[in-house]
């Protein structure tokens, strides 16, 4: 079955998917049915849109009148995701939504809503989740391999710039021009990925994620942005696991994604620095090797799987239920924790690229990552107090009901 494919956003990660389309996929199991995007023209591929014939349409609702797709990409800025992925179900559509879904778990619920009326499909693309890699890792967790989980950490350092977060941007904003939520953070955007992950590796079955009870941690901007870039999470489950996310725009120091996922029979290591491999060793001294899950050949999965699961009616890997504990514990640290800003006396203005990181701040968040601590369990000057939520009794976000 060829999959008539429509694409919602045309630049910056929509460009993405057109790559991984252009490169990576058959070309006789799929069609681009149309690009939808309100600034197509700005697209470095506009021109060959034109060439090549494919329509474009300002809006899904413009497209739906005479048209119908099997699979709608969605790329486009968050605030924008949930009346889009409810469109493209109310017509006949399944979605492949990026990450975030939503802002707010209540978006989520909406979308479930109209997910039960219209028995569509509905993935979200956190692409780990779809990878081979994780997929395998995930498989050998539910069978027992590792045993139980006892600590699952997480250290990202990863600058972004002026331009990343200029002011007309939707990054670092926390509602857009019409009042509408965002919610942009470095824990719901560039590297949620890593958060997610932990929820996903540990979710009871492939489709599920583990969502955890407790959440202490603190949160920080080092620029004059509305949300925050640097995030130290540290959480429990309610049996003896806990998890720790430390993550920062604002490091002196570029560092890709790395884990430690320790188990009672087994540890595994990714450090991206240093190996494209996730590698697990075993207690009996055995090493497992799963593969590289952050090359593009394993991001297409997404789209591969997505295009499986319509053929053959199957869920997919990442879906709405899949991504409620990032969404929920995103939420509550939205909700609960006070964002500070880094004292003016740490902010060092870099040139190349052009922007603000935090003095000794990559040291500590990796310091924080090795010794399983919070920022102000480690009595740095910076720190504020951690606080501490508890999520069975977080049922709202800013007065919105969950339900
Ligand atoms: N999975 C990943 O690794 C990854 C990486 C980057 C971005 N993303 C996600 O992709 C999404 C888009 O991010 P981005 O960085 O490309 O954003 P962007 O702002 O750079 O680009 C968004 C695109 O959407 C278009 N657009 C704006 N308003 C629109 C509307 N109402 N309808 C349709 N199109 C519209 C813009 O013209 C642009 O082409 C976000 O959810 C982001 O988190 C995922």
């Amino acid at each position: 079955m060829q999959i008539k494919i429509v694409l919602v956003g045309a630049s910056g990660y929509g460009n993405t998917y057109l790559n991984l389309l252009e490169n990576y996929i058959d070309k006789n199991s799929y069609v681009l049915e149309a690009i939808i995007d309100p600034y197509v023209q700005n697209a470095v591929r506009y021109p060959e849109f034109k060439k090549q014939g494919i329509p474009t349409y300002d809006t899904l609702d413009q497209f739906y009148m005479n048209n119908k797709a099997d699979l709608v990409i969605i790329a486009s800025p968050i605030s924008v995701h949930k009346e889009q992925v409810i469109t493209a179900l109310k017509n006949g559509s399944h979605v492949l939504c990026e990450k975030p879904l939503v802002p707010t778990l209540q978006d989520a619920y909406e979308i479930q809503k109209v997910m039960d009326e219209t028995n569509r499909l509905l993935g979200v693309g956190f692409q780990w989740s779809f990878s081979n890699p994780i997929r395998r890792l995930k498989e050998d967790i539910l069978k027992g391999i590792f045993g139980k989980p006892i600590f699952l950490k997480t250290h990202i350092s990863w600058k972004r710039g002026d331009d990343y977060y200029n002011p007309d941007a939707w990054e670092g904003k926390i509602r857009d021009k019409r009042g509408e939520w965002v919610l942009d953070s470095i824990a719901t955007n560039a590297t949620a990925h890593y958060l997610h992950n932990i929820f996903f590796i540990l979710g009871d079955s492939m489709e599920k994620s583990k969502m955890p009870k407790i959440i202490e941690g603190s949160v920080y901007r080092a620029r004059d942005i509305e949300s925050f870039d640097t995030c130290f999470i540290r959480g429990s489950f309610g049996d003896d696991s806990q998890f720790l996310y430390c993550a920062t725009h604002a490091g002196e120091k570029n560092s890709d994604p790395q884990f430690i996922y320790e188990f009672e029979k087994g540890v595994v290591y990714f450090n991206q620095n240093e190996n494209p491999n996730i590698i697990a060793k075993m207690e009996d001294g055995s090493i497992k090797d799963y593969g590289a899950p952050q090359s593009p050949d394993e991001t297409v999965y997404k789209i591969l799987l997505m295009m499986d699961d319509i053929r053959y009616n199957r869920k997919p890997v990442c879906g709405l239920y899949t991504v409620l504990p990032h969404l929920k514990v995103c939420n509550a640290v939205f909700d609960y924790m006070d964002i500070t800003s880094f004292d003016e006396k740490l902010r060092i203005r870099e040139v190349n690229p052009a922007g603000y990181v935090i003095d000794g701040l990559y040291e500590d968040s990796l310091e924080c990552y090795h010794k399983n601590k919070l920022p102000d369990e480690m009595g740095y000057s910076w720190a504020n107090p951690s606080v501490k939520v508890n999520l069975d009794e977080v049922s709202s976000f800013r007065g919105i009901k969950f339900k």
